[in-house]
Order: C-alpha cells, then structure tokens, then sequence
C-alpha cells in the first residue's frame, strides 16, 4: 500500500479495478455534477492562516463524538453496497475504522448486514443510517437491531425523498449484480434492486420503498422506538438544522449526499458555518462531509466549526484497491496529512483549531 500516497492515487488505482458500472455509480453526482465538484473546489477558496514559533512539542489528533473517543476527527460516511467495490464489502471497512479507531457508519442498504458488521468489528464505533420505509415495521425492526448490535447512533438520512437523477446509473440501467444482495433484508425487499427496467434499477426500488412523506414529525417518533441518539444527516440550512434539534436530534451532519441529490446546491464546507451559527446556543455536535480529499480539508472544516468531517468516497477507493488494507491506508493518508498540518499551523491539538486560522480568498484581494 505504500506506494499510495494521497487520496488522489486511491482514486486512480480504483478507477483502474472497478467495473464500469460500479465505478460510475461511486463517483457520480446529481444531473451536471457541478455541486459535485464545488465541494472540493469551496476547500480551495479556503487559506490557512499559520501561527509561527509556536513551541509545538507534541500534537494530538484525538477527539470525542457523541461522548465517544475517536484517534481523529474523520471517520466513514455511509456508502451504500459496498461489496461491488470488494470481496469483503462493509466487513473490510468497518475492520479498518477499528484498527484506525475511528466511526463507521453502515448504510440501511448494505451489501453485509448489522449483525455481520457487528461480528466483523465487535470494537469500532459503528453508527447505523437510517433510510425510512414504507413499513414503519421494516424500519423500526432495523433500528432494534442496530441497537441490539451495539451501533452507538442512528444516522438519519434527512435529504432524500426521492433518489437524485444520477446519469450515469440510468445509462447503465444500474442493478446490483446478482451474487449480491441487501443484506439486511429478506424476500423481495433484498432482491427487488436486481429487477431491471426503465433507467437506474436503484432509483426505481428506492422510489418505491422510501416513504418521501417524512416530516420531522419522524425524529418524534424514532425517539419513541431507540435510545440511540440522533444524526440528522444532509442538513445545508441553519432552520432546519434548529428544527432537526428541536425535533431531538443530537448531531447535525452538514451535507449534500456527495452532490448526488440535488445539483447546483451550496458545498457543504459553504453551507457549513450557517448551520454552526445557527446551533451555537444549542448542546448539539455540528459535523460535515463532502468532497474531503486532504488533511487541510480537514482542518478547514474544523475552524468553521465542524466537530469532525467524514468521508464516503475515499474508503470506497481504499477497499476497492486493498480491502481492509486499503481502507487503513486511506486513513493514514489523513492521519498524516493532518499531524503534519496541525503541527506547522502552530495548532497542535484539535481544540486550537479555530475560526481565526482560515481566511476566504476573497479577503486577501480586497
Ligand atoms: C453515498 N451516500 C449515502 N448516504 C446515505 O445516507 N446513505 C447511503 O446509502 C449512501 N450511499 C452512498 C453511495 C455512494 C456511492 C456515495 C458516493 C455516497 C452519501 C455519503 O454518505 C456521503 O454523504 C458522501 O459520500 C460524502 O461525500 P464524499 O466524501 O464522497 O465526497
């Protein structure tokens, strides 16, 4: 693995393994993808603003997440079906976030299932998001079990009442290949993604199954069934992330769903600092995801305000390329561009990082 050493080289390598149409679905956004690439492009709009002579002796990348400790501040986005990337799909990875001592999240549409992950990595901090059926006794019967699994939050995917138009997926007509399934169902709601028809096989289950009439009437109600606190996942507005606290929730994560939903939204790093602001009053954790592709990134994030960021599409370029090992990797590519940034920042331990240590470009050529 050591001759991978950026983001960027995982990506190559990925894009060189992965089938044409696994590929095209992990690395699409919604319609023109322009959001898709805003969200590494706002990064860039972002200087750091390094203190010198800082007597830095030490650093430490360690911080907590909903009263849990993590080794860093990034952790794994969910992806959904993440045995097209390899053999060993959402077990190679969440094995990965143990060793690395960093959060999981599993997607409601997994290729390995809740208890299999759980048995995979009895040790990591694993969250479970959360996609509402329908059947509300489909998806109170997921939580049970992420909760009985000993996954520490429910991930409440809030932006997605129908799936984005991704072009490449109807293109292909996307399916799951057929010696896959999602694992954590049975019968037709397992296998119902193979059928293919008009378009993406996904949109079609996806728009079938989702219930797209959820209010945050919801999070009432998921509190109701789980003690597990609440990530209300997809937030780019300061209102909604006040009502997703009011409604419960105990995270805000800030995203747009890796600019797969709706095309022309802000970057997540842009909507960012509304939503930190907005909450600044309330006892609730503000976290972002969305085009992270370096350790600045994450620090970047961390000075507005974000308590940590995740990552989706750099783990599936690391388990494409080397499973588990693949997945470490990627995260010792951010462990070490974070040290290294923490350190010549003059700030070295996450709680120095702060507002004052970025600047928008802008402000340099006034
Ligand atoms: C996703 N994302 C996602 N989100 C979610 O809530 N449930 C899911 O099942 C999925 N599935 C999924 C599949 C793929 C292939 C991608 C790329 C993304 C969104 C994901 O959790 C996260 O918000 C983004 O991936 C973050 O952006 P980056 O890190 O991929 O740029």
């Amino acid at each position: 693995m050591d001759k991978y050493i950026s983001i960027k080289d995982l990506e190559e390598a990925a894009f060189a393994i992965l089938p044409k149409a696994a590929k095209d679905y992990y690395k699409s956004g919604a319609t023109d993808e322009f959001t898709l690439g805003e969200n590494k492009r706002a990064f860039q709009r972002l200087r750091i603003r390094p203190k010198c002579l800082m007597g830095i002796t030490y650093f430490d990348l360690q911080t907590t997440v909903l009263g849990e400790t993590v080794s860093m501040p990034v952790g794994i986005s969910p992806t959904a079906m993440q045995r097209m990337a390899h053999p060993d799909g959402e077990t190679a990875n969440v094995k990965a976030a143990q060793a690395e001592g960093v959060i999981y999240t599993l997607s409601t549409i997994s290729t390995s299932s809740i208890e299999e992950v759980a048995e995979a990595a009895p040790k990591a901090i694993k969250w479970f998001q959360l996609y509402i059926y329908n059947d509300r006794e489909v998806t109170r019967r997921l939580v049970m079990r992420a909760e009985k699994a000993g996954f520490k939050a429910i991930a409440l995917t809030v932006d997605t009442p129908i799936f984005g138009l991704r072009r490449a997926d109807v293109r292909n007509k996307f399916t799951l290949p057929r010696h896959l399934k999602l694992a954590n169902f049975d019968g037709h709601l397992s296998t119902k993604i193979h059928s293919t028809g008009e378009g993406s096989g996904l949109n079609n289950y996806v728009n079938n199954l989702f219930d797209k009439s959820l209010t945050w009437e919801e999070v009432t109600w998921l509190k109701s069934i789980t003690k597990l606190p609440i990530v209300a996942k997809g937030i780019l507005r300061g209102d909604d992330a006040i009502k997703a606290v009011k409604a419960g929730c105990s995270g805000i994560l800030v995203s747009n769903h890796g600019a797969r939903q709706l095309d022309g939204v802000a970057a997540t790093i842009e909507a960012l600092p509304e939503v930190v602001e907005a909450v600044k009053n309330y006892n609730v954790e503000v976290y972002l995801d969305g085009g992270v592709s370096n350790g600045s990134d994450v620090y970047k994030a961390l000075a507005l305000g974000a308590r940590m960021v995740f990552v989706g599409r750099p783990a599936l370029w690391g388990l494409a390329v080397g499973g588990e090992d693949g997945v470490r990797r990627m995260l010792g590519i951010f462990r070490n561009e974070l040290e290294y940034t923490l350190q010549i920042a003059g700030t070295p331990t996450v709680a120095d990082i702060t507002r004052d240590m970025i600047r928008h470009e802008s402000e340099y050529s006034k």
